[in-house]
């Protein structure tokens, strides 16, 4: 049976057109769309799927936990098995995190935990890194600091500004988010007591890779 998932965006929603794109639709049914921003355009990619959209706009509402609140409630109306984080830039109250604990995802541009919070590109550069990436884990409490699933890695070229870097590790993100979704949807991977599990065996805390994953899988189309 499709299992009903619901994404929350604030802006572009390239990650959301990955999901709409590579996700099949007999496992993964995205019931509905969901944007604190209503000129977010992942809105207007979801309406042309054919998908349901909503926006909650946290300007509404008088606090952050009045407004996860009510965004909790909009969500539940989906009765979603999953709940997706796709660019969602808004920090979450525990209260909203506890409820969906094990079936909330989020992506986050860099190698956590390198770099949590805002301008990971610009900050990897600073760094003098040779590689960075984007990390696609479970959200818990702590800020960007949940257990991580799946890393997709690419180089920090000599002639990098942020904007190239973020578009090389945006391109990247758009594997790397439908295939770790899936390996959660189906079951493979799971949240237990804290710890990332790939059938059922506990993965590296860095999580799994997605070019080793990728190599891994050749020949196995069951994930
Ligand atoms: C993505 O690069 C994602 O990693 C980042 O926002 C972008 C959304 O792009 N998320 C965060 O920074 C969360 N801390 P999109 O709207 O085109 O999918």
């Amino acid at each position: 049976m499709s299992c009903r998932t619901v994404i929350l965006i604030s802006g572009s929603g390239s990650n959301l057109q990955a999901f709409i794109d590579h996700l099949h639709p007999e496992q993964t049914d995205i019931v509905a769309v969901i944007s604190n921003r209503a000129d977010a355009y992942g809105l207007t990619r979801a309406a042309q799927a054919g998908i349901p959209t909503e926006v909650l706009d946290h300007r509404s509402f008088a606090d952050r936990a009045s407004y996860d609140r009510a965004l909790a409630e909009l969500i539940d109306r989906y009765q979603p098995g999953w709940v997706i984080l796709a660019g969602f830039m808004r920090i979450l109250t525990p209260e909203f995190v506890t409820h969906y604990q094990g079936r909330l995802l989020n992506i986050h541009p860099s190698l956590l935990p390198r770099y949590t919070g805002l301008h990971t590109h610009q900050r990897a550069l600073e760094a003098g890194d040779s590689e960075h990436g984007a990390t696609v884990h479970f959200v818990t409490e702590e800020l960007d600091g949940g257990p991580a699933i799946m890393q997709s890695h690419v180089p920090v070229l000599a002639d990098d500004t942020p904007d190239t870097l973020a578009e090389r590790v945006r391109q990247t993100e758009h594997q790397l988010y439908p295939l770790a979704a899936r390996l959660c949807i189906s079951g493979r991977v799971a949240l237990v007591d804290g710890q990332v599990q790939l059938d059922g065996s506990p993965i590296a805390p860095s999580g799994l890779r997605l070019d080793q994953f990728e190599t891994d899988m050749r020949g196995h189309r069951n994930d």
